[in-house]
């Protein structure tokens, strides 16, 4: 799958045409971010779910370029002073840490936007239906905006120690990750034509995998090593953030990312896919991922 990431950085280099007449040093700031990687979750999970119904990959690429824009963004402003004041990101300093913070916002603003730019082009350019594009949007907007991710970081910024219970954390962890993810299966999903059984079945499996993740991001916030992740460990300590470990303990956390995907799992096998290999070996990956 290490030719997700190629495919997708291809298309990084003309997802922003050639004749905008952009400032140059916008462009720097949303291509420094976006260029430093990471695991490249959501791509592949678009890929993945497009070619388990046997969808075609070109469609799948651009959608992936999109929800990694949109993701991208969404990791530029977490790490701004007003939100957790992170300063490693990807293995580098973060976006505010080297163009400042009010580029930082004006980039993470622009990648956002031009999030939606990429989706509709792939009507404009005849890789899916029209009626498809405008599902896509319509679900990037749903799961990224006020009731799916930034709903989640607004509940996150709320949550105080003592006082958020096991269900408020769970809708935290639904919405600010989990959102995005379902959004990538179902994009992906879409993009090969599934059935709106097919699209359901995905759907649970990003619910299931997207809040394992959250929790295992959580543990690694604790006992995970800076190097291989690329960000400072103890952000959530510092920030006194009520977490998964904080409220159940490291062991119960575990336990539950391990029960979480078995469920998801379950949840695909159902949905006569035309092959889950690929979507099984990532939910097994994210369990025992130390990065
Ligand atoms: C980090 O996401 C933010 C969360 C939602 C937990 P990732 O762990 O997928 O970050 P990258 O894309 O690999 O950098
Ligand atoms: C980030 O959650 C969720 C977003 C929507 C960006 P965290 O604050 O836990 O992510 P990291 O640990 O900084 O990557
Ligand atoms: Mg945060
Ligand atoms: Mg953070
Ligand atoms: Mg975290």
């Amino acid at each position: 799958m290490k030719q997700v990431s190629l495919d997708l950085e291809t298309y990084f280099d003309v997802a922003f045409p050639k004749h905008w007449d952009m400032p140059p040093a916008l462009l720097e700031s949303m291509r420094y971010s976006l260029d430093a990687g990471g695991k490249r979750l959501r791509p592949l999970l678009v890929v993945a779910a497009c070619e388990s119904l046997g969808g075609n990959r070109e469609a799948a690429i651009r959608v992936a370029a999109a929800v990694e824009m949109l993701h991208t963004y969404s990791l530029v402003h977490d790490d701004l002073p007003a939100m957790d004041d992170d300063d490693l990101r990807r293995g580098r300093p973060t976006n505010h840490k080297v163009y400042g913070e009010a580029m930082a916002i004006l980039a993470g603003d622009a990648l956002l936007t031009h999030a939606f730019y990429v989706v509709a082009s792939l009507a404009k350019d005849g890789l899916i239906a029209a009626e498809d594009a405008i599902a896509i949007v319509s679900d990037l907007s749903e799961y990224s905006g006020p009731r799916g991710m930034v709903g989640g970081q607004v509940a996150d910024m709320e949550g105080e120690q003592g006082t958020t219970d096991r269900a408020r954390l769970e809708y935290i962890h639904l919405h600010k990750t989990s959102d995005l993810i379902m959004f990538s299966l179902i994009a992906g999903g879409r993009t090969a034509g599934a059935s709106t059984h097919q699209l359901e079945a995905l759907r649970t499996f990003g619910h299931g995998i997207g809040l394992a993740f959250q929790i295992q991001d959580d543990i690694l916030d604790l006992v995970g090593d800076e190097s291989k992740l690329g960000k400072k460990t103890q952000s959530d300590v510092k920030m006194e953030k009520v977490t998964y470990p904080f409220l159940i303990g490291l062991d119960a956390s575990r336990e539950e990312v391990r029960r979480l995907t078995e469920e998801a799992k379950s949840a695909v096998d159902q949905a006569q896919l035309q092959s889950t290999e690929i979507l099984f070996a990532i939910a097994d990956y994210l369990v025992e991922r130390d990065r």
